[in-house]
């Protein structure tokens, strides 16, 4: 029998599954996390129970989500490595999603990815547009969240441009920069999720913030907030890349894909529906200027 207060959440050791499941915890839930970091320090302490994701033992993974209401599934890659490809992060997603049916887990609230699309020359975007189909196709019901690119917390991207514009006299935009973005702070993102877990209907939202920004306006307005003298200048896509791709090698991170540099100037960072966050984030970096990207964010040492 799912009891309706315990939620499973994927990634609540991470970054967005940590503010879901504080949100859950504030509202009387119970809950139990998926991680492929079991042994990572866990901040809720014995509030939240920790065990693996066995997308390779579905029995195993099935009696993990036995007992639970409601998925709150953020599991995606950022980009292939260590053997790990989109194509595999989906058929692993499709995995958790047939054995949360199995489970007799009732409710997902799945985190996507704005603009999806079986199409998309990107992976990541066919891999997600794949993951919602089978959700859609599945017994549960859902609630699909398409966030654009979150802030806040243990945020990677802007906290990375902020610490590039800390530490570089000058910063390549890729073109004009007059490319779309409009992020969402994590908390609004999971503030949406939780109020998502509590209804039965069947939606799909774009989650986004109040403000839009072209890049070359938030990479200025970021500048600005956090004292940064930094020179704006323009260069072709492929210098952005090499750009990035050598900071990557100094800070031996991967710093900007080139899907993710290609997926911002086709305007994937945005979306022109209602706002369903409510943090600016000018008012954010107001606030936080003096913390945001002090420290470089890295994505490999997370995983
Ligand atoms: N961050 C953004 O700006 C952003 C923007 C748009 C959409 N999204 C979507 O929002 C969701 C959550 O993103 P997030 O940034 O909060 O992610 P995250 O916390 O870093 O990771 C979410 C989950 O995916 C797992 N995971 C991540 N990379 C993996 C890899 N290479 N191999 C195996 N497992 C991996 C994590 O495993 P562990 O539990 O082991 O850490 C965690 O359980 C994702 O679906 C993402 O596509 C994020």
């Amino acid at each position: 029998m799912a009891s309706p207060d315990l939620s499973i959440v994927t990634g609540a050791l991470s970054y967005s599954g940590k503010h879901i499941a504080r949100k859950l915890l504030a509202a009387g839930q119970r809950v139990k996390t998926i991680t492929g970091h079991p042994n990572r320090p866990n901040p809720f302490g014995d509030k939240v129970e920790v065990a693996p994701f066995s997308f390779e033992d579905p029995g195993g993974l099935t009696d993990t989500l036995r007992g639970a209401s409601t998925l709150y599934n953020t599991y995606w890659i950022r980009f292939p490595m260590r053997g790990m490809t989109y194509e595999r992060a989906a058929e692993n997603s499709k995995t958790l999603v047939r054995c949360a049916e199995e489970a007799g887990v009732q409710r997902i609230v799945h985190i996507s990815i704005v603009r999806p699309s079986k199409d998309a020359p990107y992976g990541y975007y066919r891999g997600k547009a794949e993951v919602e189909a089978a959700i859609q196709a599945s017994s549960l019901s859902y609630a699909i969240l398409r966030p654009t690119v979150l802030f806040g917390g243990e945020d990677i991207l802007l906290n990375n441009i902020a610490w590039s514009l800390r530490r570089f006299p000058v910063f390549p935009i890729a073109g004009k920069g007059d490319y779309k973005i409009r992020p969402i702070n994590v908390d609004d993102l999971a503030q949406l999720a939780v109020e998502q877990g509590q209804h039965a209907e069947n939606v799909i939202l774009d989650a986004v913030g109040p403000e839009t920004y072209t890049f070359r306006e938030l990479a200025r307005t970021i500048a600005q907030t956090i004292g940064a003298g930094t020179l704006f200048i323009p260069v072709p896509r492929l210098f952005m890349l090499l750009g990035a791709r050598m900071i990557g090698l100094a800070v031996r991170d991967v710093l900007l894909t080139r899907d993710e540099i290609n997926g911002l100037m086709d305007g994937l960072m945005s979306s022109d529906e209602p706002a369903t966050g409510t943090t600016k984030i000018s008012d954010w970096l107001q606030q936080n200027w003096d913390l945001v990207g002090t420290v470089y964010a890295s994505e490999l040492r997370r995983r």
